[in-house]
């Protein structure tokens, strides 16, 4: 994929599946500017991007902040011009059965992947290249499979789903895409560490996949720059399955080990 050129935004790009892909969008040509809460990690991810010969610039910000997610998409633009390319991917998570789980639990969830995926794209429409310019949320599969122990995680990922349909709706008009992609099990990921704690969850994970394998980060920027690219012009407003099929009946066999757990 060539993305010369291209300014590419990643909130939530300094560790993980959005650091992949900002990773493979710097191997694209593009200008990537990363965004996460913690300096440490923010600096970490800019100086890796930059080690890869890329042109890379990072904010720390809390996506629940709509004025740092304004300031920083106001910076990127006045820098390198209209973004090309919107990925919203901050995400939190942990295991609670709902009678455990605290409503402030509940609402930081929420907060962090429902509003701050509003926000990331409020905050970048006016920067986002009118037409051109293509969103990718990270949503899961949880979003329409109801899971054992992730009630936050699911509602807030089915909200993820539809604010992505909904903003193809209003944005298709001006040019712009927006689509999400669901991964399943990916491997180096702090959420399969959260959701697979010991070597015999994970070899549930694993066997509950019909490709009997994780996915990997790699895997994900592919299909994600692929949703971004022209190959993928006439693509909006779906929720795409990059999972190894997982979503297909291996959330029953996980459903099982996690009620067990
Ligand atoms: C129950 C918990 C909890 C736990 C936190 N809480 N951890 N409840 N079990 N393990 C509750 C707290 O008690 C508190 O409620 C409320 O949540 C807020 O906690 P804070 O720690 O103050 O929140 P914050 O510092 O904002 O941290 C957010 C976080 C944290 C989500 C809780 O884990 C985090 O920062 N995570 C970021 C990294 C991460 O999770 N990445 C994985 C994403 S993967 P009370 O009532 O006590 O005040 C992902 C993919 C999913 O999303 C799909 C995979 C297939």
């Amino acid at each position: 994929m060539n993305f010369s050129n291209k300014v590419v935004f990643v909130a939530g790009g300094t560790t993980g599946i959005n650091f992949g892909i900002a990773e493979s969008f710097v191997a694209a040509g593009a200008r990537v500017a990363v965004l996460s809460r913690k300096q440490d990690k923010v600096d970490a991810a800019v100086a890796a991007l930059k080690a890869k010969g890329g042109e890379a610039i990072g904010f720390a910000a809390d996506v629940r902040s709509i004025e740092a997610l304004d300031a920083a998409m106001a910076a990127t633009a006045a820098q390198w011009g209209a973004i090309d390319v919107l990925v919203s991917g901050a995400a939190g998570n942990f295991v609670s059965e709902a009678d455990q789980l605290s409503a402030n639990g509940f609402k930081t969830v929420i907060d962090i992947d429902l509003l701050g995926c509003f926000n990331v794209m409020k905050a970048a429409f006016p920067h986002l290249k009118k037409p051109g310019a293509s969103i990718v949320n990270i949503s899961a599969p949880q979003s329409w499979l109801p899971t054992p122990m992730q009630i936050h995680v699911c509602a807030a990922k089915a909200g993820i789903d539809q604010v992505t349909r909904t903003a193809a709706m209003e944005w298709g008009p001006k040019g712009i895409r927006v689509n999400a992609i669901a991964p399943g099990p990916i491997a180096d990921t702090e959420g399969m560490k959260r959701l697979a704690p010991t070597p015999a969850a994970a070899q549930a994970w694993t066997d509950s996949v019909p490709l009997r394998r994780w996915g990997t980060r790699q895997e994900i920027a592919r299909v994600t720059q692929w949703l971004c690219s022209d190959d993928a012009s006439y693509v909006s407003g779906v929720i795409l399955p990059v999972d190894g099929g997982w979503s297909l009946g291996g959330s029953s066999a996980m459903s099982s080990a996690l009620l067990a757990s």
